[in-house]
């Protein structure tokens, strides 16, 4: 095996270095603060690898994405949203008669329990689905048992994945004081996530094949993206040994934020801003060029990609023909053309190599699909499960794994005695004692 050496406080260690399928180095410092009594510090993990994992591959210098070593281009031209769920949850492809028992499996769960059903009725109507979401798929852990041994982690994901999209329905129903639309069998995944969203029990609704395929598409792009903040927090939670509906809902809060999946709802919302405000793309690629203003391109730069998210181009090319199909013109999609021409021409940009990435054009495809943009965040959490629900499997199941517990560098005070509460005398008073300078000017 090979090795790299590290010098410190003249004394050299040997630490050993690993390669991985395709040729990533990374250098094992499992024994460092053993050994040398140190530890490596690395703000936001850009340089960390928190374990090793055969899921998902990316090369964000070359653009490359692959699920089980199959490239996304292909995965998102040919396959259903249930095979991806298969192969990412299981290791390969599945054959005919596996895929049709999965099938069968994930139908057979989609129903939730109807006591469930009440936690609707207590969320104020105005709570974002996010909320909703971690919510019931935290509370899941009340109905559903434990996960005891792999069977029972197996029926468990099977239930969350199942049921997820019918929790989603149901949020975005009582949103808009809809009754709520049951799951049915006949329908597949996708079908049925747009029959429980948009049928009501007035009449019949048959799922547009544009909306079906628009769908099994977004949701496949967004099934794994291996070590990001939401997949860490699932296996950070996980590796506690709390129950799986406990880390996936602590990963939807991850993903909420803007800078994560949060950004597709903030991307619609800064398009229709600069729609709203003349069209002018530039004046705002130019304040997200201004390091005193706040603003940022949504949508725009990845931390591991450096080159064009191949999602993003994949989505790019659907948003142009699902709009045409759905006879929509959308004035989003053109100031969104502009805005990532302008920006991809800017030096800025391209000395920081920041690209559209998936965000950027999947809220012009939802909004075509008639989905609010509250739920965007919610469409990505859908997507995402197979790949949380994967991470977590692969974690629980390495013989290497343990409880992530980061270590820090200590900054602050030194030892110092305490000093009791009479000694301290008021707020005002410590101010003026240690501050001086503050109540002088
Ligand atoms: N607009 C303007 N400047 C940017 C942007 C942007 N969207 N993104 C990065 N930069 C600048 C940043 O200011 C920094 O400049 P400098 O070197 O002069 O300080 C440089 O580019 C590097 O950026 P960073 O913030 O250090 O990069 P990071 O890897 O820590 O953050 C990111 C990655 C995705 C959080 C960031 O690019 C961002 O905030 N983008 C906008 C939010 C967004 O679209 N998020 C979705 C990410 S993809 C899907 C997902 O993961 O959920």
């Amino acid at each position: 095996m090979k090795t790299a050496k590290l010098t410190l406080a003249g004394q050299e260690f040997d630490l050993p270095v690993l390669e991985g399928t395709e040729g990533e180095i990374g250098i094992d410092i499992t024994a460092l603060r053993s050994e040398a009594g140190a530890i490596t510090l690395d703000p936001g993990y850009g340089n960390t690898g928190s374990c090793t994992s055969t899921i998902t591959f990316i090369d964000g210098e070359k653009g490359i994405l692959r699920y089980r070593g199959y490239p996304i281009e292909e995965i998102a031209q040919s396959a259903t949203f249930e095979e991806v769920c298969y192969l990412l949850l299981y290791g390969d492809l599945p054959a005919t008669d596996e895929l049709q028992e999965f099938n069968d499996r994930l139908t057979r769960h989609s129903m939730i329990h109807e006591a469930m059903k009440d936690f609707f009725q207590d969320f104020p109507a105005t709570a974002h689905p996010m909320m909703v979401l971690s919510t019931m798929v935290a509370s899941m852990s009340a109905y559903y048992q434990r996960a005891l041994n792999e069977a029972d982690l197996d029926l468990n994901m099977i239930r969350l994945l199942a049921k997820a999209k019918t929790i989603a329905a149901f949020s975005y129903k009582k949103s808009v004081g809809q009754p709520f639309v049951y799951p049915r069998n006949d329908l597949s995944y996708t079908q049925d996530f747009l029959h429980m969203m948009f049928a009501v029990p007035a009449e019949p609704y048959a799922v547009p094949p544009v909306l079906n395929r628009a769908l099994n598409l977004l949701l496949i792009l967004h099934a794994d993206h291996e070590q990001n903040c939401s997949t860490s927090s699932v296996r950070m939670v996980g590796s506690s040994q709390a129950s799986l509906f406990a880390a996936v809902s602590a990963g939807i809060c991850a993903l909420w934020g803007p800078l994560h999946g949060g950004a597709n709802q903030r991307v619609i919302e800064m398009l229709e801003m600069i729609r709203d405000d003349g069209m002018d793309f530039r004046k705002y690629v130019n304040k997200a060029k201004d390091k005193d203003d706040p603003f940022k391109l949504m949508g725009f730069g990845h931390r591991v990609y450096k080159n064009f998210d191949p999602r993003a181009r994949i989505l790019k090319t659907a948003a142009d023909e699902v709009l045409d199909q759905l006879g929509i013109e959308d004035p989003l999609l053109e100031i969104a053309k502009n805005l990532e021409t302008v920006a991809l021409d800017d030096e800025f940009f391209v000395e920081r190599k920041l690209y559209p990435n998936v965000d950027f054009y999947s809220g012009i495809l939802y909004r075509a699909m008639n989905v609010p943009t509250e739920m965007f965040t919610v469409m990505f959490a859908l997507g995402r499960l197979p790949g949380w629900m994967s991470q977590f499997k692969e974690m629980r199941s390495d013989p290497r794994g343990r409880i992530s517990r980061p270590r820090q560098i200590y900054m602050g005070e030194a030892l110092r005695p305490y000093v009791p509460l009479e000694q301290r005398g008021t707020s005002k008073a410590k101010v003026e004692v240690e501050k001086p300078e503050l109540t002088t000017a």
